[in-house]
């Protein structure tokens, strides 16, 4: 983009470090963006099998000045250029979520720019529009969004927020006495898009919570039943991988549709791991294969192309198994809540959206309901902070903006 152009847009940094993922973004207007730098910790908690959350607040602390640095370099901007600094402020872990926050708020004090508090969660869903902008689309409201990750499941239904029309202020001094902690929605500013025909809301959305996993996440059964099979961390991409390869080899195993009483648009994937984890125990013939692959990775070697030689068509099977329950899982609870909502469009964001059966699955039973189905790529499907600072610009439009009393929220709830 040449430098004009962006020097009339609304410059956002955003900082993302509520989990294990420390990361800086520069994006113009919510759409455009200029850098994004992620610097991920997995070959740290690699070894634990899981996110240790000491080791990641340390290492945030290690990695928030030169990733951030790094963002401003690739943007080719200095920090005076900046229109405000978007910083997520959870959920997540607190003493992670502290670094990026403490930083964020150092920055903003010493530039004399807004600080915009940006939840984790609306951050995946701006991931969606975000990638859809990126290709000159523009997802159409109401929608319903599925967030899943290694620490979330969660169904909204997302629209534009009710109420007047709230402009960016001219002065940003004049509003900092007035700055809001919480997460209110702003009224919808509306603003036409880059080919200046149909309007798009720019500013908060309304969240309605519709469903959300009653014990793991997806992408946290992903990860336990990858460290059961001796396939190392995180667990996600592997079997990804493995099920493709599977092919057509025999099921050793079939797992049902798992059952939720209550809300039917509720998860639940603990039942699901249980059951993978029983079915090794009674067939003792997976061990040896087992071992073998946890001794491969030991020695570092936990390429897919190192792995796949040593699994069976039975393990082949099972992980593809496994990932057609958790697919079918998503799917049908989410096309569910698209139907009960009666909307035309779904948005899948978070980790587990860059699972390619997910995805092809998604496509071909949303285009038979005639429903548009939007995903991020999967860099912005994984924790990143250009989805932040695209939230951050819905919040700087609507004038919401954060003060140093700012504080992590480890449960910080969307709707
Ligand atoms: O959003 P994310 O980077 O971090 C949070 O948990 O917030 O998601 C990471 C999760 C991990 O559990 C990982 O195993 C899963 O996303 N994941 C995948 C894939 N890539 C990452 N799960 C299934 N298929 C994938 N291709
Ligand atoms: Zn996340």
């Amino acid at each position: 983009m040449a430098r004009g152009e962006q020097e009339t847009g609304t410059r956002i940094l955003g900082i993302e470090s509520s989990c294990d993922e420390t990361a800086a973004a520069v994006v113009v207007d919510g759409r455009t963006i200029l850098s994004s730098v992620v610097a991920s910790q997995i070959d740290i908690h690699r070894k634990y099998g899981g996110v240790v959350p000491e080791l990641a607040s340390r290492e945030h602390l290690r990695q928030i000045v030169p990733v951030v640095r790094e963002a401003m370099e690739q943007a080719g901007l200095r920090y005076d250029e900046l229109d405000a600094i978007g910083v997520t402020q959870g959920p997540g872990l607190v003493g992670s979520l502290l670094v990026g926050i403490t930083y964020g708020k150092a920055l903003a004090e010493a530039l004399s720019k807004p600080l915009i508090a940006v939840n984790h969660l609306e951050g995946h869903i701006h991931a969606a529009f975000l990638e859809a902008f990126q290709g000159g689309e523009t997802p159409r409201l109401p929608a319903v969004c599925l967030i899943v990750s290694g620490g979330h499941t969660v169904l909204y239904e997302v629209n534009a927020a009710a109420g007047g029309d709230a402009e960016p202020p001219d002065d940003y001094s004049q509003s900092r006495g007035r700055a809001e902690m919480g997460f209110s929605n702003a009224g919808p500013l509306q603003k036409q898009n880059a080919l200046g025909r149909m309007p798009v809301p720019q500013s908060a959305l309304a969240y309605r919570k519709l469903g959300q996993t009653r014990d793991d996440a997806a992408g946290e059964a992903y990860d336990k039943v990858a460290k059961l099979l001796g396939l190392g961390y995180p667990g996600g991409p592997i079997l990804d991988r493995l099920a493709a390869a599977a092919g057509n080899v025999a099921a050793p195993v079939r797992f049902g549709p798992t059952k939720t009483r209550g809300n039917a648009l509720d998860f639940s994937f603990s039942g699901l791991k249980t059951a993978v984890l029983y079915h090794l125990r009674e067939h003792s013939e997976y061990n040896e294969e087992i071992q073998k692959r946890q001794a491969l990775l030991e020695t570092g070697h936990r390429k897919f192309e190192e792995l796949l030689p040593i699994c069976s068509a039975q393990t082949l099977g099972l992980v593809r198994e496994f990932q057609n329950a958790v697919v079918r899982d998503l799917v049908e609870r989410t096309l569910s809540a698209a139907e009960e909502c009666g909307v035309g469009t779904i948005l899948v964001s978070g980790g587990v959206a860059a699972n390619r059966q997910l995805r092809k699955v998604f496509e071909e039973r949303a285009g038979k309901a005639g429903l548009k189905v939007f995903f991020p790529s999967p860099a912005l499907s994984t924790d990143n902070a250009a989805m932040i600072a695209a939230a951050a610009y819905a919040r700087f439009a609507g004038g919401i903006f954060a003060d140093v009393t700012l504080n992590a929220m480890a449960s910080l709830p969307l709707a």
